[in-house]
């Protein structure tokens, strides 16, 4: 289940008409619930919003950092072509399991793939595999300017790079949180994607601030 579950009334006629998970993908947060998984997805408006990023780009090649149970990967590789391919990088081998059997019992496994670690040591491993069409940042949050220099430097002209949780449920404005090492990164991370010259960039507030830029 998503952490931003309560929605409102227009939220819920919205995600009536547009945003309601199938079998497949209500099923994997039901599983993700019951093995105790940590409550942290995007929610099914973000998931769409992937899935048609991902169609109007043409991304063949994704990257994802942080895939936890597999479900907002499991909207990217079904938008994916055939021949597309997402890389996931997961800390934790339980959310890594728990993904990648997901994803081969929604037919996603040609498609979608999980390498284990700490995404801080997986990704200067993945240089031969640059560059990605579209990057998916979504792990722990003090990390995410080095996080965004990787992005940069596994892109290309018209790469979208995308990052979750600028708003930190509202700790990214909160005077006591500022010491945080969580809120330092994601302002590190928020100023140098709105000035940097290589980007254009904005953040969509709602539901919990969704960074999202294009490499010129
Ligand atoms: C917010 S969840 C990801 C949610 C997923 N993108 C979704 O919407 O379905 C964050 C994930 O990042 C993982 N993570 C945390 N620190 C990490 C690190 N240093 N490297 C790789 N993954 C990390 C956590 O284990 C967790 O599964």
């Amino acid at each position: 289940m998503s952490k931003l579950a309560e929605i409102d009334s227009y939220q819920q006629f919205l995600r009536d008409l547009f945003h309601n998970d199938d079998g497949d993908l209500a099923r994997l947060q039901a599983e993700a619930d019951s093995a105790d998984l940590p409550n942290m997805s995007i929610g099914p408006e973000q998931g769409k919003f992937l899935q048609l990023l991902v169609q109007l780009t043409g991304a063949r090649k994704v990257l994802e950092i942080g895939v936890l149970g597999g479900y907002s990967g499991a909207w990217i590789a079904r938008a994916l072509p055939a021949d597309g391919k997402l890389i996931g990088l997961e800390l934790e081998r339980r959310h890594a399991d728990f993904a990648l059997d997901q994803w081969r019992r929604m037919g996603l496994a040609d498609k979608a793939e999980v390498r284990v670690g700490a995404a801080l040591e997986i990704l200067p491993e993945l240089a031969d595999e640059a560059p990605f069409d579209l990057i998916f940042i979504d792990a722990d949050k003090n990390n995410y300017p080095d996080y965004l220099d990787y992005a940069l430097r596994y892109s290309r002209p018209g790469t979208v790079i995308l990052g979750d949780n600028v708003r930190m449920g509202g700790s990214i404005v909160n005077p006591e949180r500022q010491d945080s090492d969580w809120v330092q990164g994601m302002r590190r991370f928020a100023q140098t994607l709105s000035r940097d010259e290589r980007l254009v960039s904005t953040v969509i507030p709602y539901p919990d601030g969704l960074a999202m830029a294009v490499v010129r």
